[in-house]
C-alpha cells in the first residue's frame, strides 16, 4: 500500500544548520499527516561541531550519516551530491527540507532538482550581493532550484522577485532559528557558564570569526587580532574559535596565538548564555546577526555585507568590515556608552516552523490522500 503521510526528507550538514532544523523536525512529527527522515552529510564532524548540537537540541540521532567530512568544496560537494542522489532514489520523499546555505545545501539541492524531487528551502532569498562568499553561490542554485522558498525578512522576498522566481513560491513566514532561540532561552539561563569562566554579565565581549575572508589571509587576520587585543585590555574578550580559525592560527600567523580568552567551540546552551550576558558581540557569522537582534545584545559583523539587512534596519546590527582602524573604534563607541537599541522584527516570533508546516500541508496533502485512498 503507499504511504498515507506526506514524507519529508529533511537534510543537515553543518553547525548553522542544526538549530535550524530541530523546531521544524519537532513540528512535524507533532502532526500525524508528515512522516520524517533526517539525514546528515558528516560535513561537520567534530563533537564540538555537530554532535553536542543534537544533545542541546533534542534533535533526534540522524536516520543516515553520509559522513563526507571536510574537503575542497568541489570534493565536498560532489560526495554529498552522490551520496543524497541514491537516498532520494531509494526514498523518493514528497519533499527535500533544506535550511540555511552551506555547501551540503547546494549538493542536495542540485541531486533533487535532477531527480524531479520538489524542494523546500528554509531561510531563502538572503543576498549579500557578494559572490566571492561560498555561501551566496550556494543560496542562489537552492533558490532558483525549489518549489517553496521560506524567508525570514521582507528583503528576502525582494531579492527573489528581482531573480524572477513565481510570487506564489515565496512565503514570508519568519525565523526558525529564533524558534529554538525562544524554546531555549530559560534553559539556557539556569546554566553556570559565566560562573566556569570567570566572567560577570556584561563584563565581557563575546567573539567568533570563521569566515574565509577574515581568516584565510594572514595580514587581515592579523590586523584584526592587534585591535581584539587593544579592546580585551579594557574588556575581556572571550574567543571560542572556530576548528577552521584554529587552522588559520597554526598556518599563517606561525601558531600565534591572539592574547584573548580563547576557548573550545561551545554548545548551543552555553553560547545563547554568553551571547544573552555579553556586552557586546564581534562576529562574521550570519545568524550571530539575527540571533543578538532578537536577544537585543550589540552586535559589530566584521563584514563588509551582510545578506541580513533586517539586522541593521531594525536590529543590534552594525555593520563595521574587517579593517582594525574600524573595529577598534566600533568597539570604542560601545565602550564610550553608544549603543544601538533595536527591536525584534516581525514574525521572529517561535512560531515560524508551524507556519511552514501549515504551507506544506496545505499543499501536499491533498496528493498524499488521494493516493492513499488508490
Ligand atoms: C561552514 C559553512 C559556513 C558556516 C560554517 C559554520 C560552507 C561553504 N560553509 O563553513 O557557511 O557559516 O560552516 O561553522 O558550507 N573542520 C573540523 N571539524 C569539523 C568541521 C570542519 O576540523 O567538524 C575544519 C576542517 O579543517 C575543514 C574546515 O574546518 O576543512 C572548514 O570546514 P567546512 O565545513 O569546509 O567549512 P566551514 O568553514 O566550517
Amino acid at each position: 500500500m503507499e504511504s498515507s503521510k506526506i514524507r519529508v526528507l529533511a537534510l543537515v550538514g553543518a553547525r548553522p544548520n542544526f538549530m535550524k532544523i530541530a523546531p521544524l523536525l519537532r513540528e512535524l512529527q507533532a502532526r500525524e499527516r508528515f512522516e520524517t527522515t533526517l539525514v546528515h552529510t558528516g560535513q561537520h564532524y567534530d563533537a564540538s561541531m555537530s554532535a553536542d548540537f543534537f544533545r542541546d537540541l533534542g534533535i533526534p540521532e540522524p536516520d543516515v550519516n553520509l559522513a563526507v567530512g571536510s574537503g575542497s568544496h568541489a570534493a565536498q560537494t560532489a560526495q554529498v551530491l552522490v551520496g543524497i542522489e541514491d537516498l532520494l532514489v531509494a526514498q523518493r520523499p514528497e519533499v527535500l527540507l533544506l535550511v540555511g546555505d552551506v555547501n551540503s545545501t547546494l549538493a542536495a539541492s542540485l541531486a533533487a532538482a535532477k531527480l524531479l524531487i520538489p524542494i523546500a528551502h528554509v531561510e531563502a532569498g538572503l543576498r549579500s550581493g557578494d559572490r566571492s562568499m561560498p555561501e551566496e553561490i550556494n543560496r542562489l542554485v537552492t533558490d532558483t532550484l525549489s518549489t517553496w522558498c521560506f524567508t525570514t525578512e521582507p528583503a528576502g522576498g525582494a531579492n527573489l522577485r528581482r531573480e524572477g522566481i513565481a510570487e506564489e513560491k515565496i512565503h514570508h513566514v519568519g525565523n526558525v532559528m529564533i524558534d529554538t532561540l525562544r524554546a531555549n532561552q530559560a534553559q539556557a539561563n539556569e546554566l553556570d557558564t559565566l560562573e566556569r569562566l570567570g566572567l560577570e554579565a556584561g563584563g565581557y565581549a563575546l567573539l567568533t570569526l570563521h569566515r574565509p575572508s577574515n581568516v584565510d589571509d594572514r595580514d587581515t587576520l592579523s590586523g584584526l587580532f592587534e585591535a581584539l587585543e587593544e579592546i580585551h585590555r579594557e574588556l575581556p574578550v572571550v574567543f571560542p574559535v572556530h576548528p577552521r580559525t584554529s587552522a588559520a592560527i597554526r598556518d599563517l600567523l606561525g601558531g600565534k596565538e591572539p592574547a584573548l580568552q580563547l576557548l573550545e567551540p561551545q554548545g548551543y546552551l552555553d553560547f545563547l548564555r554568553l551571547m544573552s550576558q555579553a556586552k557586546f558581540v564581534l562576529t562574521d557569522s550570519g545568524g550571530i546577526q539575527e540571533e543578538t537582534t532578537a536577544l537585543g545584545v550589540p552586535c559589530l559583523t566584521l563584514r563588509d555585507s551582510t545578506e541580513r539587512p533586517i539586522t541593521i534596519e531594525e536590529g543590534t546590527n552594525i555593520l563595521v568590515g574587517s579593517h582594525a582602524d574600524a573595529v577598534r573604534n566600533a568597539a570604542r563607541g560601545i565602550l564610550d556608552g553608544e549603543t544601538k537599541t533595536g527591536r525584534v522584527p516581525d514574525l521572529w516570533d517561535g512560531r515560524a516552523s508551524a507556519r511552514i508546516a501549515d504551507v506544506l500541508e496545505r499543499d501536499l496533502w491533498p496528493t498524499v490522500e488521494a493516493r492513499a485512498r488508490g
